[in-house]
């Protein structure tokens, strides 16, 4: 069989006209090529997920099939764009400022402050946030807004980066970008809004203050030798992320979290999110509407 030869068919008449269907072998192993390459496990019953996003692409690259396009992202020598661009696909990016309230509360006033007074008891000024799977940039821009409301004037005279990676070079771009509807603000406080954004017509742009303290860059958190390289933290926000790994994949990504924490530091998931069967490593600590995970000091 030739490389490009087509195996499943078009359907042609509306109105699924032009719509080209995923077969189960086809299914399978786009799957597992994107289980390999990004640890996102997506399950038989969202099939429809990879048939419907992955249309556009077929289409644009003038394929036929998804058979077609499994051997072109193998094959091509422009399989490294594609890699970028089924990566953009494949993620669910949702999210948004002050997210989930309850738990910035907790982080602002108990696992913040006790861990800027350890610094400081230290006579360091030195604090390193890692924002796994940033997305559009919401969260760690949110987690530089605490910093500041809780430092205030004193934050120039720290030392502090929040590094915020994700898979999407797109979603990497718009946070870079740091412009936001109003959308994206709808869970803020007005205060924060009026302190932290300048209004450019409808939109919102970050405050540069802000963007200072960050720095965006593309990272697989399947590639464990890169989570080795990432500068060790006081703190790792990883929210939202881990849902769409299958157990073995979450093991390996909060077990190099574990071990990017400096001693005593924490890590906050998402709220729908759990290491129960994933990790002991951690000591839990309950608070009201969330959970930080403690590494022992
Ligand atoms: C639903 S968003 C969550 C964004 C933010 N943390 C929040 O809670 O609002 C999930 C993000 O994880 C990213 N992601 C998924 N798999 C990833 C991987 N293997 N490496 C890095 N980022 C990944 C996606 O691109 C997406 O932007």
């Amino acid at each position: 069989m030739g490389l490009f030869q087509s195996t499943s068919p078009v359907v042609p008449a509306s109105p699924l006209a032009g719509k080209v269907r995923v077969t189960d072998d086809e299914f399978i192993q786009l799957r597992d090529f994107i289980y390999q390459q990004s640890g996102i496990f997506i399950a038989e019953a969202r099939k429809y997920l990879i048939e419907n996003r992955l249309n556009n692409r077929i289409r644009e690259l003038n394929l036929k099939t998804f058979g077609e396009y499994y051997y072109y992202l193998r094959f091509d020598p422009h399989r490294r764009n594609e890699l970028t661009k089924l990566f953009e696909v494949i993620t669910t990016n949702e999210t948004s400022f002050w997210r989930n309230p309850p738990q910035l509360k907790v982080f602002q006033d108990v696992v913040l402050t006790a861990e800027i007074e350890k610094i400081r008891a230290n006579r360091g000024r030195r604090l390193r946030i890692w924002s796994a799977g940033c997305s559009t940039g919401e969260e760690p821009y949110t987690l530089a807004i605490i910093l500041h409301e809780v430092l205030k004037s004193e934050i120039n005279a720290w030392d502090i980066k929040i590094t915020a990676n994700d898979l999407s070079e797109a979603v990497l771009a718009a946070a870079r970008k740091g412009v936001y509807t109003d959308y994206a603000l709808r869970t803020t406080p007005k205060s924060i809004i009026d302190t932290y954004f300048i209004k450019d017509g409808t939109n919102y742009q970050v405050d540069p203050r802000l963007k200072r303290l960050i720095s965006f860059g593309p990272v697989n958190l399947s590639d464990r030798m890169l989570l080795k390289r990432i500068e060790r933290s006081n703190i790792v926000f990883c929210r939202n992320v881990i849902i769409y790994f299958d157990d073995e994949m979450k093991r390996q990504v909060i077990e190099s979290f574990y071990d990017n924490l400096l001693p005593g530091g924490c890590m906050l998931i998402g709220h729908s999110e759990s290491l129960h069967n994933i990790s002991r490593a951690f000591k839990p600590e309950y608070h009201t509407g969330t959970i930080v995970y403690r590494k022992e000091a």
